[in-house]
């Protein structure tokens, strides 16, 4: 019998200076991405699983390695103002506008789509989603490759992003070519999706850069949350399942608006699940970590504000079911600034099981 054949035979992880990135290891990487491999990546928001976006089956390789269903479209990367010619056209004006203010950066737009750009990578939509990111070991891999790359996050589907190339090869390994190790990610989560190709601009995700900081640029902008359960098929729009970013252990989400009856009943169920022999794990916000004390319980500390949470929770996650735990308890924070899109992750990861404390 012929064992199963592996696309991916080994992963060679190859560390990178941030600040200057070799440029053989970049040319090595971009000549591999010109090739049809894969290549993980850092960006300022999480880690990219990488591949030629110009190429349909170096695309197809991505959905495969992920575990990704196909109906899920992916982010196309562009290192200049010039490559969005290549992946976009009918580009409105006030693309340019946000480009000008937000790249590179957080920020990625739904565009139409240029008939160069395989129809795969957007999951048959006429539209594609680009982004410009700001780190310099991405732009350093988009300039290597000379192409526009195709990049979801690098995690397998449903997990969650990646922050560090640990977490790539805890999820990849063997599944991707390269991993391009530039440490852990700045800010933490994904890029805010704001589509461009409606009647008005539209929120598809919030992300690394705020609805506030978009608003005086899109007074119209329009932002409507979906969670929708499991059934990929039936979504509507891509990327509003309500299961994403999920750790292994069952994550519960505390929401309410006085912070103190709010970690008083997060106190009550850690110490009722401690009491049913359950392991927890908190995630908690700097100064909400005293109220824990006592408590037979793993604490990850999240810092100080929003920023921070951002920063700490996909790794505070991941962190948490490596112990591992059964129960993660968390109080959402804020939902201004990017405490939206904390708030949004948190939602997902927990599957909707969301308490309110009145
Ligand atoms: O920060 C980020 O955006 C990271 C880094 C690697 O750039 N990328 C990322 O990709 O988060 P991913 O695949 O995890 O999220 C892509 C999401 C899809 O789930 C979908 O919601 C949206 O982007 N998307 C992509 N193309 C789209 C399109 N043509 N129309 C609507 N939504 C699209
Ligand atoms: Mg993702």
């Amino acid at each position: 019998m012929h064992p199963m054949t592996d696309p991916f035979p080994a992963t060679l992880i190859a560390r990178v200076d941030r600040a200057t990135p070799d440029p053989e290891l970049m040319a090595l990487a971009g000549q591999i991405i010109r090739q049809g491999g894969l290549v993980a990546f850092p960006t300022e928001t999480v880690y990219g699983l990488g591949a030629n976006a110009l190429d349909a089956a170096a695309v197809a390789r991505i959905f495969q390695a992920k575990e990704r269903p196909a109906s899920d479209p992916v982010i196309v990367h562009i290192h200049s103002l010039a490559q969005l010619d290549e992946v976009a056209v009918d580009v409105p004006p006030v693309a340019f506008t946000l480009a000008e203010q937000f790249w590179a950066g957080a920020l990625t737009l739904v565009l139409p789509r240029h008939p160069a750009v395989p129809p795969g990578i957007s999951a048959g939509r006429a539209t594609v989603a680009v982004r410009m990111p700001a780190h310099p070991v991405a732009q350093a891999l988009l300039q290597a490759a000379g192409v526009p790359i195709g990049a979801p996050s690098a995690n397998r589907f449903s997990r969650p992003s990646p922050t560090s190339a640990a977490h790539v090869m805890a999820d990849l390994n063997g599944r991707v070519d390269v991993v391009l190790d530039g440490g852990s990610t700045d800010i933490g989560i994904e890029s805010t999706i704001v589509d461009l190709t409606g009647p008005v601009p539209q929120v598809l995700r919030p992300g690394g850069i705020p609805l506030e900081a978009l608003r005086p640029l899109l007074p119209a902008l329009a932002y409507r949350p979906q969670y929708l359960p499991d059934d990929v098929a039936s979504a509507p729009a891509p990327g509003t399942l309500l299961k994403h970013y999920s750790p292994q252990a069952d994550v519960l989400v505390f929401q309410g608006s006085d912070p103190l009856r709010v970690l008083e009943a997060m106190h009550q169920t850690a110490d009722k699940y401690v009491a049913e022999g359950h392991s927890v794990g908190i995630l908690a916000q700097d100064s909400d970590a005293l109220h824990f004390r006592g408590l037979e319980v793993q604490i990850v500390l999240c810092g100080r504000d929003e920023a921070a949470f951002a920063t700490h929770l996909f790794a505070g996650l991941r962190t948490l079911d490596a112990v591992p735990v059964q129960k993660i308890l968390v109080r959402a924070p804020q939902p201004v600034g990017l405490g939206l899109a904390v708030q949004d992750r948190l939602i997902r990861a927990a599957e909707g099981h969301i308490i309110q404390v009145r």
